[in-house]
C-alpha cells in the first residue's frame, strides 16, 4: 500500500483555559472537551483525508488500542476516513492511549501530557515486519518509488523499524517527524536511512546540537545540512516548519539545487482557536500528494494551507480538512 503510517493512537482530554496554572496554583478553565488523536491516528487521517478521491483506500494504519470504548471510537475514525485498519490490534490488558491536553484560548497554542497505555505495545518483531511489507516484485530501476511510511516517536522502537524498512525494503521512503522530541533517538546512523524528514525549529536545533554540536539561526543552511545527513537516494528531503512564518525545505527531487533551502510561507488565520494535530496535518499533506506524484513545492504549498484550516477549530483529528476543502481554499 503506498502508504503506511505507523505509532499512536490517543484519546484527547482537552480543557480550553485562559491561561495555564503555575505549580500548586488552581485555575478555573472556560470547557473542556474529548476530541481523537495521537499523533498516528492524526497523520493516517490526514494523509488518507488530503488525496483526492481516485487514491481514497490507500493509507493503512499500524498500531494498538486498549479494549475500551476509547479504542472502538479511534479505530472507527479511521475506517470512516477509509484507511485500513487491518493492522489495529485491541490489546486486552491495556487501555488506549490518553493525552492531557491545554490549550491557551488567545493563541490556540497547547501543552500536551501523553500516558502511553496501548501504544507502548507496538513493538513489532521480524515476523510482523514481514506480514506489514511482504515482497513485491521490484520496481523498473528508473521508477522512483512514491511508497511511504511514516513515523514518529508516539511508540516504542521507531528506530528498529527505520533500521528494518531501510535494510530489507529499501524503496520504500521512510518519512519520519522526530516528535515528541527524545535525544537518545537521535545518532547519524538512523538519520543516514530516512528519506523525508519533517521536523519543527525546536527539534531541527535540538537535532543538530546532537549531531553537529551547534544550534543554527539560519533555518535555510540548517535544512542543507540535515539533507545532506539524510539517505541520498529516494526523496531524499527535508522540511523545517517555522509556525507562524512557514516553511523552509530542501529536496534532491526538487528543480531548485539541492544547496540552498527555498521557503514557503505561512496563511495567514484571523483566529487561531485550537494549533493540536496542525503539525500532523502537514506531515499528512505533504505525504499525500508526493505520494501522487506532485513536486515538493507543490506539497508543501498544499500541506500549509491543509494545516492553516486545521488550527481554525477545536481538536485534532476533528479539524483535519479534507483534498476538496483545501483546494476551495486555494482556489
Ligand atoms: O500532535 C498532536 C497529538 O499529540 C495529539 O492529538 C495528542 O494525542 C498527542 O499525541
Amino acid at each position: 500500500m503506498p502508504i503506511t503510517v505507523i505509532g499512536s493512537l490517543n484519546y484527547d482530554l482537552v480543557t480550553y483555559t485562559e491561561k495555564v496554572p503555575e505549580a500548586g496554583e488552581t485555575f478555573q478553565a472556560n470547557s473542556f472537551e474529548n476530541h481523537l488523536g495521537g499523533k498516528g491516528l492524526n497523520e493516517a487521517l490526514a494523509s488518507s483525508r488530503l488525496l483526492p478521491e481516485e487514491y481514497k483506500g490507500t493509507v493503512r494504519m499500524i498500531g494498538n488500542v486498549g479494549n475500551d470504548s476509547f479504542g472502538k471510537e479511534l479505530k472507527q475514525a479511521l475506517v470512516d476516513a477509509e484507511v485500513d485498519t487491518s493492522f489495529v490490534q485491541t490489546i486486552d490488558s491495556q487501555s488506549s492511549g490518553v493525552a492531557v491536553i491545554l490549550v491557551e484560548e488567545e493563541t490556540g497554542e497547547n501543552r500536551i501530557l501523553i500516558t502511553a497505555g496501548a501504544n507502548g505495545e507496538l513493538k513489532p518483531t521480524e515476523e510482523d515486519y514481514e506480514k506489514y511489507f511482504p515482497e513485491t516484485k521490484k520496481k523498473a530501476s528508473k521508477e522512483k518509488s512514491v511508497d511511504f511510511v511514516i513515523l514518529q516517536n508516539e511508540y516504542p522502537e521507531p528506530l528498529e523499524t527505520i533500521s528494518w524498512v531501510k535494510t530489507n525494503r529499501p524503496s520504500i521512503n521512510i518519512a519520519y517527524n522526530p516528535s515528541p522530541f527524545k535525544p537518545e533517538l537521535v545518532n547519524s546512523n538512523t538519520f543516514s536511512q530516512i528519506d523525508l524528514l519533517i521536523l519543527n525549529e525546536g527539534e531541527a536545533n535540538a537535532v543538530a546540537s546532537k549531531l553537529f554540536g551547534k544550534t543554527y539561526e539560519e533555518f535555510n543552511e540548517l535544512a542543507v545540512q540535515l539533507s545532506k545527513l539524510i539517505n541520498q537516494d529516494n526523496i531524499c528531503t527535508v522540511v523545517i516548519t517555522l509556525g507562524s512564518k512557514g516553511s523552509v525545505f530542501v529536496s534532491k527531487r526538487s528543480e531548485s539545487s539541492s544547496d540552498t533551502a527555498s521557503f514557503v510561507p505561512s496563511i495567514k488565520v484571523a483566529k487561531v482557536v485550537d494549533t493540536t494535530g496542525a503539525g500532523d496535518t502537514f506531515f499528512g499533506g505533504v505525504v499525500s500528494q508526493l505520494s501522487v506524484g506532485s513536486n515538493i513545492e507543490e506539497a508543501v504549498k498544499f500541506a500549509t494551507v491543509a494545516s492553516s484550516l486545521t488550527i481554525r477549530s477545536k481538536g485534532a483529528a476533528e479539524s483535519i480538512p479534507t483534498y476538496e476543502a483545501v483546494k476551495k481554499e486555494r482556489s
